[in-house]
């Protein structure tokens, strides 16, 4: 199957351009699966509650997941996008899974970072890989990736392909991709924001490099930092299943958690 980032700029408060925007890009390279950003309709930086109430949609009857279920059925594709969640007046940071058949799933962010803890109520569920005919998909938002057991979890849940629809405004993430794969043996699509973002006193500059990263830490395809593109690669997502990794180590069997420290 052929999985894609969508690497775009977005404009904070401008949903149609955003959507519009999106929608070219997945438009301009074939893929079965896109992971586009995280926020990836509204923009980044809220400043106000009401600029919120406004902004954040409910899912999935809101306009942004009824433009990408129509896109989801028109193409034929899975999407993933990051999208502010408004559920009954609770506010969340979440990512969607739309299939060609429909809403799938939301993920609601369980690491917020920095000033989104004004802004959003961190994630009530738990980790849950999510079975798509013979795979199963994990989302993550941008910051979890720091913290090993939001894809460690996914993993153990099944998951082939991690969906990773950020923001990123640190340069790690990127290269620690590498280890987050290998250690799990599984897929990863980082879908990143490019350009800056300036709302009150703050200017964020989103680092691109969005990236697909394979099992055993290949980079199948990396972004520019600067422009908007999709990139696509060709995977058999069921190499993810084998988690042997000599003859006598298994990833998961291997552990010892008796012998970590978890608190
Ligand atoms: C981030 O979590 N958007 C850095």
């Amino acid at each position: 199957m052929k999985i894609a980032f969508v690497q775009m700029n977005c404009v904070f408060g401008a949903v149609d351009r955003n959507l519009f925007q999106a929608s070219q890009l997945m438009d301009s390279k074939e893929a079965d699966l896109y992971v586009l950003p995280e926020l990836f309709n509204t923009g980044y930086q809220f400043t106000r509650k009401d600029e919120l109430n406004s902004l954040a949609e409910t899912i999935p009857s809101g306009l942004t997941c009824q433009m990408l279920l129509k896109i989801a059925a028109r193409k034929d594709v899975y999407i993933v996008a990051g999208l502010a969640e408004n559920a009954d007046g609770k506010f969340y940071n979440s990512s969607v899974l739309i299939g060609p058949r429909g809403y799938i799933s939301t993920y609601r962010k369980i690491h917020l970072f920095d000033d989104e803890k004004l802004w959003f109520l961190p994630g009530d569920m738990p980790f849950r890989a999510v079975q798509i005919g013979d795979l199963k998909l994990g989302l993550l938002i941008c910051f979890d990736w720091i913290f090993p057991e939001a894809m460690r979890s996914l993993a153990l849940d099944g998951a082939n392909i991690i969906c990773h629809s950020a923001n990123l405004v640190l340069p790690y993430c990127q290269d620690a991709m590498v280890t987050r794969c290998l250690e799990n043996f599984i897929f990863a699509v980082t879908a990143n924001r490019i350009g800056a973002e300036n709302r009150g006193n703050k200017s964020l500059q989103f680092t691109g490099k969005s990236q697909i990263t394979a099992p055993d830490g290949t980079i199948l395809v990396r972004g520019s930092s600067s422009a908007q593109e999709v990139g696509v690669a060709e995977i058999d997502p069921l190499l993810a299943w084998d988690k042997n990794i000599t003859g006598r180590n298994h990833l998961f069997n291997d552990r010892r958690p008796e012998l970590y420290k978890l608190r």
